[in-house]
């Protein structure tokens, strides 16, 4: 046995119930008793080894801390310090349960424990708690679907089977009739996206000159804002299911944008709002070819010769290299039949409908690495 997994054993002998004292222990493997590592045999603890462990442990560590954050539990130890009973009582949840997912919750580093049986936040669980950060608007995408859709990755790729997102059933469709959970997609995607905007900024990214711009699949409408911040003299419409926006108006308020905002529910199927510049964020990806063709085909009906189309999408390298649109990738091929393409991928299917390639800025890049994100900025012909 390792001498980590020695000390590891030794811990839990002297303290099998409650969390156990962890000077400094302020994260998941800071001082080794709680490392899934542990799994590693001597010869197995190498960068190889870790890096496995890694990969397969996240079945468990994404779990816990998604059950953390919806429980509640990151708010209800904002500044305090809680025993199970305290969390479970307030919670309305098991308090033999609730002790053992905080005791797991320190072994993913969300949570630390107190010698008095009391748990508090983390450094990083205070991050992900309401008040600190945003980060936690991403462990509720976490969605039944989404999980299910994932999960079967393997059978899928045997069975080469293609979803059909607008099917009676499909993750549309789940949401329309989930909209609680429609609100959490919106708050995920709300998230994932605004990071955007201070990247296009960064890269010195201006938006064509327009008069009314359509956010089609907008959701909340985080490009719109942004768009008509850059573009003082224009109107915007957000275009997308019902569903999807019931966030919108207050993101909008916040934003001081509202009073020049339309929200216009429909499908981009049948018909786009009229516009010089219509924008498609991360919609296309979530659309087989056809379907691309078809909303596109309907932004051109709505827009003006010499008028813009801006696509914002994680566009694939031409050769593969190890970029996150490749894993963007298999989840839209498991949950919506739809997929990540390369630039030449989508000029194929855009400039058809009544397009030409402007111009295409790559955004997002962090710490020197490969951006992730591209803006493809068509004219209509
Ligand atoms: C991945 S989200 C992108 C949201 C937003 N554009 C962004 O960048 O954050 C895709 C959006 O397409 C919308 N959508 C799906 N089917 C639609 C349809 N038939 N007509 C209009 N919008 C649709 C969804 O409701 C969702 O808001």
């Amino acid at each position: 046995m390792s001498s980590t997994r020695k000390a590891a054993a030794a811990a839990a002998t002297a303290l099998p119930d409650g969390p156990r004292p962890r000077p400094g222990g302020d994260g998941a493997g800071s001082s080794g008793t709680y490392s899934v590592l542990d799994f590693l045999t001597d010869g197995e603890n190498d960068a190889a080894g870790r890096q496995l462990v890694q990969l397969f442990s996240g079945y468990l560590y994404t779990p816990v801390a998604v059950a953390i954050v919806e429980l509640g539990i990151l708010g209800r130890l904002a500044g305090k310090a809680l025993t199970p009973e305290d969390i479970a009582k307030d919670a309305g949840t098991d308090p033999d349960a609730t002790g053992r997912l905080l005791r797991a919750g320190m072994a993913v580093g969300l949570l630390s424990g107190d010698e008095d049986g009391r748990f508090r936040l983390s450094a990083a669980g205070e991050r992900l708690g309401p008040d600190a950060g945003r980060l936690g608007e991403m462990a509720v995408l976490w969605l039944e679907p989404i999980r299910e859709a994932m999960v079967g990755l393997a059978e899928h790729v045997r069975s080469g089977q293609q979803v059909d997102p607008a099917a009676p059933g499909g993750f549309w469709d789940y949401l329309g009739s989930h909209p609680g959970e429609a609100v959490k997609f919106a708050r995920a995607m709300g998230y994932a996206t605004s990071r955007l905007p201070a990247a296009l900024d960064a890269a010195g990214y201006r938006p064509p000159a327009a008069s009314r711009v359509v956010d089609v699949g907008g959701n909340r409408g985080t490009m719109l804002a942004w768009l008509l911040k850059a573009l003082p003299d224009a109107a915007g419409v957000i275009f997308d299911r019902a569903e999807a926006m019931a966030t919108a108006p207050d993101f909008l308020g916040a934003a001081g944008v509202q009073h020049r905002t339309e929200l216009v529910p429909g499908s981009f199927f049948n018909e786009v709002p009229e516009g010089d510049l219509h924008l498609l964020s991360r919609v296309l990806h979530n659309w087989d070819d056809k379907s691309v063709r078809r909303i596109v085909a309907n932004c051109a009906k709505a827009g003006s010769r010499g008028g813009s189309l801006v696509v914002v999408e994680y566009v694939l390298p031409a050769v593969p290299e190890p970029a996150a649109g490749h894993l963007m990738d298999v989840m839209m091929m498991v949950l919506y039949g739809g997929r990540e393409r390369t630039l030449e991928q989508h000029r194929a299917l855009i400039e058809p409908c009544g397009y030409a390639l402007r111009e295409e800025y790559p955004v997002g890049a962090v710490d020197g690495g490969q951006p992730p994100l591209r803006v493809l900025e068509f004219v209509r012909t």
